[in-house]
């Protein structure tokens, strides 16, 4: 389903089941990662003008799309630039004690992945970064130039669940000691290389790259520790009957919030509303292939 007011580029998934979720008229809403606010827009036609919409996001360009596509709703839209990890500070901030919706659709924006600047492609050739939060100080070209070899096999392989980590690492290690990685391009090169593969005519649907990708981007970002700390605060904010809802790309993400809410569920803090994790139906996959990976979890507070 693609929501109205948004850029051609990005297609909100599972908008369907988030306009499903039940809200009240005045609910206190966070979406903590506002992205170009497709989500916050299928939430805010259940609210009220005594409603307040919080959005979160690490990157500026993300919280200028969500500021032009919600500028019409009706409740009160606060928009702050800051990581969802330190969502329990920014309530205390503005003075929110409760909520009734923690959301989160974890990740990148499709115009992050084509914005030079961000670095994340692997179909084109950029310069190697990988922030979506240019504070930040360290990146995917530091890491590849710096780490070695072991540290980054490990890294591919606990982050990108590439089987051939080894291999890729020490392609990096002998390809940078002979020039510097700085772009998307040298690094696909360097890993097609490893794996005796053509970039351009591969037999897989999965690009060759895109695991060792995924593993630089989630350690660029910190997303694994990012995610934890959301959902281990998550309980001291929601409302009774508050619910948390978070979307994931990748089994890892998937894990961690399985994990987290079944043992919320054992100590008697979460009830969980999906059994199983909901996923795209076949129609929106084949019209935004991205959704294919996507999976939702929701749990309630007690
Ligand atoms: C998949 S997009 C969200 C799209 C949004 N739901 C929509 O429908 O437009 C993910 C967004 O989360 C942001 N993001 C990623 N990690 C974050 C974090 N730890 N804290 C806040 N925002 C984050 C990204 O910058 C990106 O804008």
């Amino acid at each position: 389903m693609k929501t109205d007011n948004m850029p051609a580029e990005h297609t909100s998934v599972l908008a369907e089941f988030a306009a499903g979720i039940a809200l009240k008229k005045n609910a206190v809403v966070v979406d903590a990662t506002i992205g170009c606010g497709g989500h916050s827009r299928v939430f805010a036609k259940s609210l009220s003008k005594d409603a307040v919409l919080l959005g979160l996001d690490i990157d500026q360009n993300s919280l200028t799309a969500a500021q032009n596509n919600l500028a019409d709703l009706p409740c009160k839209v606060v928009l702050v630039r800051e990581n969802f990890a330190n969502l329990p500070e920014v309530l205390r901030q503005i003075g929110i004690e409760k909520v009734d919706l923690i959301f989160a659709d974890l990740g990148f924006c499709s115009a992050q992945l084509t914005d030079p600047d961000k670095g994340l492609s692997f179909n084109e050739d950029m310069k190697l970064d990988m922030r979506l939060d240019d504070r930040l100080t360290v990146t995917a070209a530091d890491i590849v130039n710096s780490r070695d070899e072991k540290g980054l096999a490990d890294l591919i392989y606990n982050f990108g669940q590439e089987r051939a980590s080894r291999k890729i690492a020490h392609s990096i290690v002998f390809a940078r000691d002979r020039k510097k990685i700085d772009t998307t391009a040298e690094l696909v090169n360097i890993i097609c290389r490893a794996l005796k593969c053509n970039p351009n005519s591969r037999k897989s649907r999965i690009h060759p790259a895109t695991k060792t990708f995924q593993a630089l981007r989630i350690a660029v970002n910190s997303e694994l520790e990012n995610l934890e700390t959301l959902l281990s605060s998550a309980p001291e904010m929601l409302a009774k009957g508050g619910k948390i809802v978070i979307i994931s790309f990748h089994s890892l993400e998937d894990r961690i919030v399985k994990n987290d809410f079944r043992q919320k569920k054992t100590s008697g803090i979460y009830e969980i509303a999906t059994k199983k994790p909901v996923i795209a139906s076949f129609d929106e996959i084949r019209q935004n292939p991205r959704a294919r990976s996507a999976k939702l979890r929701m749990a309630i507070k007690k």
